[in-house]
C-alpha cells in the first residue's frame, strides 16, 4: 500500500513539474501579443499570421524595397524599424509609397498581417543573449 501511495505521489510531482514546463515553452520569451492602434485592440502573434504576414511582405513591400531597386524606395527589413515604429508607420501611413496608392491592393487585415510579422521582428526584438536572429 505505501508503495503504491508513493509512485502515485510521484507521478503527480512529475506531472506538475511538466505542465510547468510545457508552459514555459509556450512563452518562448518573445512578445506574444501586439497591441493595434488601427483597431484598438491586442492581437495574437499566431504563427500562421507571422507566416502569411513574411509572405505578404516579400510579395508586395519587398518587390519595390529590394536592395539596388530602380523605384527610388530605401532598402527595407524588419528591422528597419523599431515595435513602436511599425506600429506608427501603419497607424499613420504618411510614407510616399501609402500615400500614392501602392498598398492599395491590401485589404487592411492584410496589413495588420504584414504589422504583426514585422513586429515580431522589429529592431528591438534582438536579444543577445539568444543566437537567433543573427545576421
Ligand atoms: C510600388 C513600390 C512600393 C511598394 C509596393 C511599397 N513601397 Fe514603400 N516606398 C516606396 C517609395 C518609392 C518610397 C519613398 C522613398 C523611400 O523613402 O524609400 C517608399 C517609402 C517607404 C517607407 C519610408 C522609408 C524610410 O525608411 O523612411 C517605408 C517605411 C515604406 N515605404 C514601407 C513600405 C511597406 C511596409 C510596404 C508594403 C505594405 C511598402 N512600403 C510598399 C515604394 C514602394
Amino acid at each position: 500500500m505505501k508503495e503504491k501511495i508513493a509512485v502515485i505521489v510521484m507521478a503527480a510531482a512529475f506531472l506538475t513539474l511538466l505542465s510547468q514546463g510545457l508552459a514555459l515553452a509556450e512563452d518562448g520569451g518573445e512578445a506574444a501579443y501586439r497591441f493595434d492602434p488601427n483597431i484598438q485592440s491586442s492581437r495574437a502573434l499566431e504563427y500562421k499570421n507571422l507566416w502569411a504576414g513574411y509572405n505578404l511582405f516579400k510579395s508586395n513591400c519587398k518587390s519595390c524595397h529590394f536592395r539596388g531597386n530602380d523605384k527610388g524606395a530605401q532598402f527595407l527589413d524588419t528591422d528597419s524599424r523599431t515595435m513602436r515604429g511599425w506600429n506608427a508607420l501603419f497607424y499613420k501611413k504618411s510614407v510616399r509609397c501609402a500615400k500614392d496608392g501602392s498598398w492599395a491592393k491590401l485589404s487592411s487585415e492584410e496589413l495588420l498581417v504584414i504589422n504583426d510579422y514585422l513586429y515580431s521582428k522589429a529592431y528591438d526584438t534582438w536579444d543577445p543573449n539568444t543566437a537567433k536572429s543573427c545576421g
